[in-house]
């Protein structure tokens, strides 16, 4: 059994620890580490005791029954400015010397081979059985495939490669990882199609490949994995439909396979992803209508994404039933007909996009909707809007700017729009609630980092 030491080797003055040896063979291994990383860093003589209670920042170890101490975690590179892990040279390499640390549970490379290209060395590979998170962050020369070695890595539960020069394809045998519950393999340069044996992967609670060229189609084995609560596919060069299988992801929080090259409907299956906070489909060459069932279930839709879709049809009215919907992008696709009504109801909404579309018709929304949400409203490119004849002069900038008066009195008859004189919305007694919580797209995708 393993006792945590950390807190009590950075409180106390370290004279109490005295009886706790540290394994000679492990302490030689972490030096070549250590050298290997920064060689102009006379480690031995910066830190000749006990590298355990009096090594660099970033290593760290657990006590054994027997009082023995044991490297347990290694982290280099400054990931915030006030941890002081060892920084890299910029000849920096990986010591296969880190096989002779067993205990090994947590490896961490930040911001450390960006210079001197390096091939991911097969030592990776080999840390062991004990090794529980491996992540190597913004290396941008650090390259080469991964093997299919890393089958071995039994107990990883976390595999972040993110932001490196990784090329090649995803090796199937990843699916024997089984306890990962979160692989991130963005931001590289990965080919290849997504193996169906990430299906196996039951604990996954966060799959992200996005950023890289993976080609071929959404594998329907990715519905079995049902923890998953973030899906980020995006900016790759997928192809195929969305298969209509993944609608079983019901713990689903984000689903992003914009900037894809996806065909077909969007299924109504998706409907049943009753968690899902943000929907990002933007940029595909779908086809069809924008699906009109399928958002009733999804009341805890925050954002929806759906511009340069290839989507035609009707703007469906349900959207505007979505309780808590902060964004919502439709621009550029084919969508036709008038703005449903409904839209202009979206308590919490931040920005509304409808713009390079072919919407014509009477703007459906009260004048305070307009001035309160600014310049966030965004409908240009859709020649056929028109505004009633008493609506009142909004700033430049406004969506409004540029639509003509409708000059048919059929819409004025038909269609209830409720302006407002433009001194009630200046004096802001405003009765539309400003709750809103501010958080454009980009943004929302953080919070489940
Ligand atoms: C290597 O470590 C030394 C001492 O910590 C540091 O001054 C130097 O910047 C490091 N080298 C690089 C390239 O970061
Ligand atoms: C790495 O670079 C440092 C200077 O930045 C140099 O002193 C050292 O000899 C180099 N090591 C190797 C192995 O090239
Ligand atoms: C998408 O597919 C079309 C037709 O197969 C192809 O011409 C186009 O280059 C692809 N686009 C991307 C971004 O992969
Ligand atoms: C709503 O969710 C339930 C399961 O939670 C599902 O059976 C039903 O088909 C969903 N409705 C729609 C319209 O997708
Ligand atoms: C979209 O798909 C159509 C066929 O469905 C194809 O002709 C077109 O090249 C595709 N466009 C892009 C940008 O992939
Ligand atoms: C609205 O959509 C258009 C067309 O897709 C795009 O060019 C524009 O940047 C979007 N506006 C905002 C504020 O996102």
């Amino acid at each position: 059994m393993l006792i945590v030491l950390l807190a009590l080797a950075a409180t106390a003055d370290g004279q109490a620890f005295d009886d706790y040896e540290m394994a000679s063979d492990e302490a030689e291994a972490a030096y070549d580490v250590l050298e290997a990383i920064n060689g102009s860093v006379p480690w031995r003589t910066l830190h000749p005791d006990n590298l355990c209670l009096f090594g660099p920042h970033g290593l760290n170890c657990d006590i054994d029954e027997n009082n023995v101490l044991h490297v347990v975690e290694f982290n280099f590179g400054w990931v915030a400015e006030s941890d002081n892990n060892a920084q890299c040279n910029r000849n920096a390499t990986i010591s296969a010397s880190l096989m002779k640390l067993p205990y090994l549970k947590k490896l961490l490379f930040y911001n450390c081979f960006t210079e001197e290209q390096i091939e991911i060395p097969s030592v990776i590979w080999s840390l062991g059985a004990s090794l529980q998170h491996l992540v190597f962050m913004r290396n941008s020369a650090l390259v080469g495939q991964l093997s299919g070695e890393l089958a071995k890595l039994s107990q990883l539960e976390r595999l972040v490669l993110m932001d490196n020069g990784l090329e090649g394809p995803i090796p199937p045998e990843i699916g024997r990882l089984t306890k990962l519950s979160q692989l991130v393999l963005s931001g590289n340069k990965l080919t290849g199609s997504i193996p169906d044996a990430i299906g196996s992967l039951q604990l996954l609670k966060l799959l992200d490949l996005n950023a890289n060229r993976l080609q071929g189609g959404i594998p329907a084995a990715i519905s079995q994995l049902s923890k998953l609560e973030k899906l980020d596919l995006s900016s790759n060069a997928l192809t195929n439909g969305i298969p209509s299988q993944l609608g079983s992801l019901t713990s689903l929080q984000l689903l992003d396979l914009s900037h894809n090259n996806l065909t077909g409907c969007i299924p109504e299956s998706l409907g049943s992803m009753n968690q899902v906070r943000i929907i990002q489909l933007s940029s595909n060459n779908f086809s069809g209508d924008v699906p009109n069932s399928i958002w009733l279930n999804l009341t805890h839709l925050v954002g929806l994404g759906l511009s340069n879709a290839g989507l035609e049809g009707m703007i469906p009215p349900s959207l505007g039933e979505l309780p808590h919907l902060n964004y919502l992008d439709l621009s550029n696709n084919k969508l036709a007909g008038t703005i449903p009504f409904t839209l202009g109801h979206l308590l919490h909404v931040y920005q509304i996009n409808l713009s390079h579309n072919d919407l014509f018709g009477l703007l459906p929304f009260s004048a305070e909707f307009v001035s309160k949400m600014g310049r966030n409203l965004l409908l240009r490119g859709n020649r056929g809007l028109c505004l009633g004849s008493d609506w009142p002069l909004l700033p430049k900038g406004f969506a409004t700017e540029g639509l003509a008066t409708c000059n048919n009195e059929y819409w004025a008859s038909n269609i209830v729009q409720q302006p407002f004189p433009l001194t009630h919305i200046l004096s802001g007694s405003s009765h539309v609630s400003q709750s809103a919580i501010v958080m454009p797209m980009s943004l929302i995708g953080l919070v489940f980092l």
